[in-house]
């Protein structure tokens, strides 16, 4: 073997060992964000403590240094402790191979100003389904990074995942923004990266190009098999193994070992928190694709993404649903032993803030409403522009409410000890006249717990405490976790809490021996009054947002 050749397999050798290093360095770094996972529970670790994401998303074309300060404004209102941002490729790589850091650092160093985290959004491949945030240099070439055929040889309007050069330029750069982040915020301000935005396709359940066709009458990779558990399947084409299902499973799997590439390089350059979110289907009508989008992370592919794409360690829906029952299913569909539930997207204002509530009682690490900044002027219904408090107040109320709490949430609900409970519809008994039966013995729902059940009523005339100012909607939630057996921490409003014992407890006499209404100040809970007599007589009435900490008792 020549000497020069040598040396040039030595360097190499050296280059990987360092890299390698330096990458089980970082991932054992415990000021280093990172999840873990337990008994199918997971929590995300930033700064070495449990962190619970209060988040928001700002509008796509609000990442520019001219727009921030109404990024921040509204961030402030909101109280969030996470901001979620686009860094855009376009702006990313102006020129092939040329980046442009200014943009990114701007944004961390005024989410420090601002003592906010962050999530950046990697816009680059995908973003809705298409290649809108593409360098111009690379929308210029088509032929080089292709769009998909559609079945008819219509074009449409989404990138290839069969493209090489579009992946080698993906995976270039997204490496290069892993590097700096590593290098400019040893602090770690950057807490989670999304990897592209809502990818796959619209239009076409796939690719129907000559080179994808190809790829579809060959055999399906033994990975792809395993992870449908089709494995005495091999040597066979999509269509063999899996029928009518196999357009959709086809663009999938591309989609996901095209972005697991793109991950995987850039978590070995600095191996951040890594998510993928999508445009999900309604999980009670998911009617037949594409009239959901095609290539995401949809609940009836996760175990393609998870094959695909294991760098990625989060796979996440946007909720839009308004539907109840849809949106709690979708939250309970992602939560899964081995995937946190995060919902990076969803609406921010009026009773569906409650589902904040609903998620955090399905182990969610986090939670972000989109388009919450003040670069757009919302209008209402009657076409009058919102107010602050109208576009961010059932948001920064949740928040204001979880916030000084959140550390102990997030450690309550890694060790299984949160449940919650929402208002499901509007209440048609409220009002000054219910009867005195209502007042009492309606239960909405109960929670379980070790010795004690706790009944909710919601929306209600409840007695001695009214609830004021029932908004239209159903938007009563509450959050009770168990600090140990007999004593509970509650969060909430517009609903009642009734304690009763149960289990080994039935039937014994008991009562509240202490009810403590208070605040959490830098993680510790301040009790600021004892209640008692009419205020416990009748249940624990959240007419207006309270925390209480509760002790009962059985003899
Ligand atoms: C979902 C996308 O992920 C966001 O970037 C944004 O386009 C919203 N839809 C718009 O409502």
């Amino acid at each position: 073997m020549k000497l020069s050749y040598r040396l040039h397999i030595m360097a190499i050798l050296l280059a990987l060992t360092c890299h390698l290093s330096s990458t089980r360095a970082q991932a054992t770094d415990p000021s280093m964000p990172h999840l873990v996972h337990e008994n199918g529970r997971h929590m995300l670790m930033v700064d070495g403590e449990p962190f619970l994401i209060l988040g928001a998303q700002c509008h796509n074309s609000s990442a520019w240094p001219a727009t921030l300060p109404r990024v921040w404004s509204a961030m402030t209102a909101l109280n969030v402790n996470t901001l979620e941002i686009p860094i855009y490729w376009e702006q990313f790589e102006p020129e092939p191979g040329r980046y442009d850091y200014h943009v990114i650092d701007a944004i961390i160093t005024q989410a420090r100003e601002h003592d906010v985290r962050l999530i950046l959004l990697w816009f680059a491949t995908w973003k809705n389904g298409s290649n809108h945030y593409m360098p111009q240099w690379m929308k210029l070439q088509p032929q080089k990074y292709p769009n998909i055929t559609g079945a008819q040889g219509q074009p449409i309007d989404s990138p290839s995942p069969h493209a090489p050069a579009t992946l080698e330029a993906d995976i270039r750069a997204f490496t290069a923004f892993m590097k700096h982040l590593k290098e400019f915020d040893a602090q770690h301000t950057v807490i989670m990266v999304q990897v592209e935005n809502e990818p796959g396709s619209w239009d076409s359940v796939r690719d129907y190009s000559p080179a994808a066709q190809k790829i579809f009458n060959s055999p399906v990779p033994a990975a792809a098999l395993a992870a449908m558990k089709k494995s005495g399947a091999s040597n066979r084409n999509w269509r063999d193994v899996f029928g009518r299902d196999a357009d959709e499973f086809f663009q999938v799997w591309h989609v996901a070992s095209y972005i697991g590439q793109v991950a995987a390089a850039g978590k070995a350059v600095y191996p951040l928190p890594l998510l993928v979110n999508g445009s999900i289907r309604d999980p009670f009508h998911p009617g037949w694709p594409p009239t959901y989008q095609v290539g995401g992370p949809n609940d009836n592919v996760f175990e393609l993404w998870k094959a695909a794409a294991p760098a990625v360690d989060i796979l996440s829906p946007d909720i839009y649903l308004s539907d109840t029952d849809a949106y709690l299913k979708v939250l309970q569909l992602y939560n899964r032993p081995d995937n946190p539930l995060f919902v990076p997207e969803t609406i921010g204002h009026g009773a569906i803030t409650r589902f904040f509530f609903a998620a955090l009682g399905n182990g969610a690490i986090g939670y972000a409403p989109f388009g919450m900044d003040d670069t757009i002027i919302s209008t209402g219904r009657d076409g009058e522009p919102l107010s602050a408090e109208e576009k961010y107040g059932d948001t920064a109320l949740n928040y204001r409410l979880i916030k000084p709490m959140a550390q102990e949430i997030a450690r309550l609900n890694f060790a299984g000890k949160v449940q919650t409970a929402v208002q499901m519809a509007v209440d048609s008994t409220s009002g000054p006249g219910s009867s005195w039966d209502r007042v009492h013995y309606i239960t909405d729902q109960t929670l379980h717990f070790d010795g004690w059940d706790a009944d909710i009523a919601f929306g209600r005339f409840q007695r001695l405490a009214r609830i004021q100012n029932q908004p239209e909607g159903p938007d009563g939630r509450i959050l009770i976790a168990e600090l140990s057996k007999g004593q509970y921490l509650l969060a909430g409003y517009h609903c009642r809490v009734l304690f009763r014992p149960n289990g080994e407890n039935r039937e014994r006499p008991w009562q509240y021996l202490r009810v403590e209404e208070g605040r959490y100040v830098d993680g510790v809970f301040k009790a600021e009054r004892i209640l008692n007599g009419d205020q416990t007589d009748w249940g624990l009435v959240f007419a207006t947002p309270a925390v209480l900490r509760v002790q009962l008792y059985t003899r």
